[in-house]
């Protein structure tokens, strides 16, 4: 059977559903906005694997009303309820500007009911420049779509299939972590047709305000990230990995915050890494992934990462 992911010309570098990634590191939707603030006041997003942009909805959303994020031990609640100006606008005006930049465009495809997915999906199938979809099926702060679709199979399964229909691009589905068991959602993407899977998006928490004795955020609960999710985001890589081996690649998200918490994801099981909550402390950091991701298989003596690619399932347990 042909190989999913191929290395190509450097020892971060590789294909995947035909498109080649510089590095196996991208940002996380919803942490790097669409890419252009970076890029025009910090860096060259050139150099990152890929930037996937914050959720699109088909008409624009206002999102949450405030508070919309806290701070918390290791981590931050976030409720932005997909703030965004809807698809068209995307296509219009920010993705000709995006487009400018040599790394790969991935759009969080949102809808609130089945046919609002498929008409972004649609409307996204038509934008050159965009060169696969990460279906948003985990949002856990909406009272319509996200998560109502991420959390049953059969809803699940049914909407990949809706959604593969609609395009012709790599549909790569990010799974919630707020489910009983992932592998039954990393079962029904798959067999609804997704080409790989993000593990994983936020996991529902809330914060309280001991002076106003009340919930810090506005909508009362909000998806936890940053490095307190880290292990959980690990440990389900690694049973999706277990599954499913190398037929499905698999994205790792949650909780990196330098390279040897990517490299975390790698040995579980992941092909490449999505840098999220990092971004607002340290935008930076995905640079410094890279950095550290090659010094790290230069003092290994690897001559390309995906030879670590599930290496720690290697380990047999008597
Ligand atoms: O509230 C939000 O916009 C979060 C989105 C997500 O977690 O996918």
């Amino acid at each position: 059977m042909e190989r999913k992911v191929k290395p190509s010309d450097s020892p971060l570098s590789f294909e995947m559903f035909g498109i080649r990634f510089k590095n196996p590191v991208w940002t996380a939707s919803g942490c790097f906005s669409y890419g252009l603030e970076v890029a025009e006041n910090l860096y060259d997003i050139s150099q990152l694997g890929a930037v996937v942009v914050k959720g699109l909805s088909f008409k624009p959303r206002q999102g949450n009303p405030p508070q919309r994020i806290a701070e918390t031990p290791c981590g931050m609640l976030n409720s932005i309820g997909l703030q965004n100006p809807g698809v068209e606008y995307f296509v219009r005006e920010i993705l000709p500007k995006l487009r400018e930049y040599d790394t790969v465009i991935i759009a969080n495809v949102f809808g609130e009911d089945r046919e609002e997915y498929v008409k972004v999906t649609e409307h996204l199938d038509r934008a050159d420049g965009v060169s696969a979809l990460e279906l948003n099926v985990s949002c856990p702060n909406v009272k319509k779509g996200g998560i109502a679709f991420g959390s049953d199979p059969e809803t699940l399964y049914s909407l990949v299939k809706s959604v593969k229909q609609a395009t012709g691009k790599p549909v790569l589905v990010k799974l919630s972590p707020n489910v009983t068991n992932i592998l039954d959602t990393a079962t029904a993407s798959v067999e609804g047709g997704a080409d790989g899977l993000v593990l994983i998006n936020t996991l529902l928490g809330m914060a309280i305000d001991v002076e106003k004795e009340q919930p810090i955020i506005g909508m009362k609960t909000g998806g936890l990230s940053g490095p307190a999710i880290l292990p959980v985001a690990v440990r389900m890589v690694y049973q999706v990995y277990e599954k499913y081996g190398a037929d499905v690649p698999i994205i790792g998200v949650g909780g990196i915050s330098d390279h040897r918490d990517g490299l975390q994801h790698i040995l579980a099981g992941a092909v490449a890494l999505q840098i999220g909550t990092a971004n607002f402390y340290d935008p930076y950091a995905p640079l410094k992934v890279i950095k550290g991701l090659e010094d790290h298989l230069k003092r290994k003596g690897y001559s390309h990462f995906l030879e670590l690619v599930g290496k720690a399932h290697k380990l047999k347990i008597n």
